[in-house]
């Protein structure tokens, strides 16, 4: 059960929707916490890959794992990615790759991996609140909190945003593939056995195909 007292807004919905700029947008107005879940699994992703992990070896490490994976996010400064810390080390610009993304995408549909980070995701909740960026926030995470948003956009308009983003990080990728990874990407978080990404019944769901940052933070204000 979520904390009462601690008040949630989860921000779901697809690769590329604008979920990072809003939650960012909002933790910073707000003053509260930030949860890039996304970048949890990335994370996770990525220490599997630097230790030779195997998803075979994760079940017996799991303990040792849990020690050592502590991760935090600040939520920087807007027009830049939430800053992703791990081990004393900002890993935001390792774990954002496409590359990295592939890789988290096929982790993520494991449950014994669902399972290992769901406590982390919860360690989050902590006072003032908490804006938690996701697929299944609203749905499993923090089924009870009491503001969903599920923010969804057309797919070329989330290809193009990848596009701006990568661009920004000095990374040239083409329209073409990117397009085709996000539906792939798409289609693999949404027909998952594990907590797949559907808005939750009780999520107000929110199409940013035109609309810029602000405008959906006013949009978002109105259900607050
Ligand atoms: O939002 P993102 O692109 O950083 O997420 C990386 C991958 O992690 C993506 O394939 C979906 C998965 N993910 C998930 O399964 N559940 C979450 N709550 C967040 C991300």
């Amino acid at each position: 059960m979520t904390n009462v007292n601690i008040p949630v807004i989860t921000i779901d919905g697809p690769s590329g929707a604008g979920k990072g700029t809003i939650a960012q947008m909002l933790a910073l107005e707000l003053s509260w916490n930030i949860l890039d879940s996304g970048a949890l699994y990335r994370t996770l992703a990525y220490f599997m890959k630097e230790n030779q992990i195997s998803l075979d070896e994760f079940q017996d490490k799991q303990n040792e794992i849990k020690k050592r994976f502590l991760v935090s996010f600040d939520p920087g400064i807007p027009g830049e990615p939430v800053r992703v810390l791990f081990e004393n080390k900002d890993v935001t610009s390792i774990v954002r790759t496409e590359e990295m993304a592939k890789l988290t995408s096929n982790l993520a549909a494991e449950p014994i991996i669902r399972e290992f980070i769901k406590p982390c995701q919860r360690d989050f909740m902590t006072l003032p609140g908490l804006i938690a960026d996701g697929r299944d926030m609203g749905t499993v995470i923090f089924s009870d909190a009491k503001h969903k948003i599920f923010l969804t956009a057309s797919v070329e308009e989330r290809a193009k945003r990848r596009q701006t983003q990568l661009k920004r990080q000095g990374l040239e990728v083409n329209m073409r593939s990117l397009l085709q990874e996000l539906e792939e990407r798409d289609r693999k978080d949404m027909e998952r056995e594990h907590s797949p990404l559907v808005p939750a019944e009780d999520s107000v769901i929110i199409d940013t195909s035109n609309l810029n940052p602000e405008g959906v933070v006013k949009e978002i204000k109105i259900y607050l």
